[in-house]
């Protein structure tokens, strides 16, 4: 039977989200309904992603009972609310990241999914990925020794965007792009909790930040250093170095089709694209839609790849940065 999909909001992921999901089989994956908050724009949407139920409020979509799961696409500052009313009305949900604008608001939702009894996941994309997968085993078997350093870059010229750089639209390079380095460093560490968290950077006009560099301390003497700036393209590379090898993962580290072991480079084609899409190899989203499908067929209530406790940790960190940094959301408490 097919994973039936609720789309909540008609903004830019979820057109890519939508591409994705027509590269996986129909038996497997079916958008059944869409909801914007405005139903012609819903319905605009629904006609071109073939969807047959188009909703003008997000509380529709939660009513509606014949969903598996809803992907959350509206922007992180309403991701509390609008995913905790979908945990509310016991719906599965693929909420994108980040999961919300910080640590408490973060472990209201995580509570509410234990509490609810759904699947809840951040959608950090990128470890459904077959070059993470390919990474994980690699580590698992010791294949590059003990790993010492941990390196990931994620800078993207994109000031000019207002939701990147508006503080009310949760903007900053930190909750944007680079918890995609702080998530990759999490997974080679196995969701390891460092003991230090170290940041500099340098804030917007706006009041978020723009660039920031953040090393995280490990106990045995590791480290992960790890860049990101709204300001400037960077290399966008990461690297795991370990103590009998080396494993680099070329642009771009958070949706990468490529990644180089102890110097031999294997490649992993993305699923080609059949519609405009508004992000770097979003076709690659089919990865974690059918991660999804799998936890869902198995009954699972987390993702063993990007658990609860997963997103509480890259919560937490991403809180310490901003605190060092000096950056706070009308969303953080006193
Ligand atoms: N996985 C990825 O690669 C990836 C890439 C980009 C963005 N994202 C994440 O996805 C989320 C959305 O990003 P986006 O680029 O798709 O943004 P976007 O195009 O601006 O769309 C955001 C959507 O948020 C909804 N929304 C709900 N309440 C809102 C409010 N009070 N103010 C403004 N918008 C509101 C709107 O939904 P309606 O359609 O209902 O009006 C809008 O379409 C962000 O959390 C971002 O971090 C993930």
């Amino acid at each position: 039977m097919a994973t039936k999909w609720g789309i909540c909001s008609v903004g830019k992921i979820a057109n890519d989200f939508m591409v994705a999901l027509a590269t996986l089989p129909p038996e497997d994956h079916q958008a059944v309904a869409v909801a914007a908050r405005d139903l012609k724009r819903a319905k605009d949407f629904a006609r071109t992603h073939n969807i047959p139920r188009a909703y003008g409020s997000y509380e529709e979509l939660a009513k509606d009972p014949n969903i598996d799961i809803i992907h959350v696409g509206v922007l992180h500052t309403v991701h509390r609310d609008v995913v905790m009313m979908f945990l509310k009305n016991r719906k599965n949900v693929l909420c994108e990241k980040p999961m919300a604008m910080n640590t408490a608001e973060v472990k209201e939702l995580t509570a509410a999914a234990r509490k609810y009894n759904v699947f809840f996941m951040e959608a950090v994309w990128g470890r459904f990925f077959p070059v993470y997968e390919e990474i994980r085993t690699i580590l698992s078997q010791k294949g590059i020794g003990d790993v010492k350093v941990v390196r990931a870059e994620f800078g993207s010229n994109q000031y000019h965007v207002p939701r990147a750089v508006e503080k009310e639209l949760g903007g900053g390079a930190l909750l944007d792009i680079g918890c995609y380095c702080i998530q990759f460093a999490l997974m080679v560490f196995n969701g390891e909790r460092p003991e230090s968290v170290t940041a500099k950077g340098f804030l917007y006009e706006t009041g978020v930040d723009e660039t920031v560099t953040i090393i995280l301390q490990y106990a045995g003497k590791r480290q992960a250093i790890l860049t990101t700036t709204m300001m400037v393209a960077m290399p966008n590379q990461a690297a795991i170095c370990g103590s009998k090898g080396m494993i680099q993962v070329p642009s771009c580290m958070w949706c990468p089709t490529s990644v180089i072991i102890n110097g031999k480079e294997t490649k992993f084609p993305l699923p080609p694209s059949t519609k405009p899409m508004n992000f770097t190899n979003s076709t690659g989203l089919s990865y974690e839609a059918e991660h999804v499908r799998q936890c869902l067929l198995k009954g699972l209530k987390e993702s063993p790849l990007m658990s609860l406790a997963d997103s509480e940790l890259l919560a937490t960190i991403m809180e310490e940065v901003r605190k060092q940094l000096g950056v706070t959301f009308p969303q953080d408490r006193a």
